[in-house]
């Protein structure tokens, strides 16, 4: 088995669902009614944009209430602290891996404290609500919508992601269900050029069947301990 270098992390909502951030899927993963599949599209933005910026709006507003938790902390810890390369690649939209510490970081589904603009492609940080009739700084337009990757989108840094898990040595999936691609499909690309592969979720995702292993629980208590292994050994 060859040695471990190279490190991806994939996370998904169950990481910071222990931060008090509502996974999408299961219990408590509707919003006002809604699925996210019907809120998170451009046919949504396009037929209603009031309820698509306020599920927005409510979100980032939440990002106020909550804090990293021992699972973000513990990653940002090795993000720190591995000699080799990482990268934290992260399909959640809050910004609780940064605040944790976490610098080799993607967001590949966007940011909630960013706006996008739909006529120039303009993006810059955002703060508060963002109303429908918002005005871009870069091009005047009143074309500003929540910077997030909707279902239909292409998800930002593929090919830095494509890159990073071509050379991992060792692929973590943690906190996510493997139910939206590409990301469902991160740890197949890393089994083919021969990483390990380990998923800690609370429960058996869809795709726990592709992982070498898989360990059960929640994350503020599988990843701390894990990392702590990963660190220990230090391969690199
Ligand atoms: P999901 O809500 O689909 O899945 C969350 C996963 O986390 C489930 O498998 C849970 O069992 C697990 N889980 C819950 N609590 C946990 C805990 N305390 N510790 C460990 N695991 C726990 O969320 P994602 O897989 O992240 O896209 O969803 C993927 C994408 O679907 C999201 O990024 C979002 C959504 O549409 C966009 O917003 C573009």
């Amino acid at each position: 088995m060859r040695d471990i270098h190279n490190i991806v992390i994939l996370t998904g909502a169950g990481l910071s669902a222990e931060s008090g951030i509502a996974t999408f899927r299961g219990p408590g993963g509707l919003w006002e009614g809604h699925r996210v599949e019907d809120v998170c599209t451009p046919q949504a933005l396009a037929r209603n944009p009031e309820l698509v910026h306020r599920f927005y709006d409510a979100r980032r507003a939440k990002l106020a209430e909550v804090e990293p938790n021992a699972a973000h902390l513990a990653l940002a810890r090795l993000d720190t602290e591995w000699p080799g390369e990482l990268l934290i690649v992260t399909q959640n939209v809050d910004d609780l891996h940064e605040r944790a510490g976490a610098e080799r970081l993607i967001h590949m589904h966007g940011e909630l404290k960013s706006a996008l603009c739909a006529q120039c492609g303009d993006r810059r940080p955002w703060e508060g609500s963002l109303p429908p009739e918002s005005l871009c700084a870069a091009c005047g337009a009143a074309a500003l919508r929540p910077d997030i990757v909707f279902f239909g989108e292409m998800p930002y840094r593929m090919e830095a992601i494509e890159r990073a898990l071509a050379r991992a040595d060792l692929f973590v999936s943690i906190g996510t269900s493997g139910a939206v691609y590409p990301a469902a499909g991160f740890v197949q690309t890393a089994r083919y050029c021969g990483a390990r592969t380990l998923e800690l979720n609370l429960e058996p995702s869809e795709g726990s069947f592709l992982f070498g292993e898989s360990r059960m629980g929640p994350a503020g208590e599988l990843v701390p301990t894990w990392v702590d292994e990963v660190l220990a050994a230090r391969l690199v």
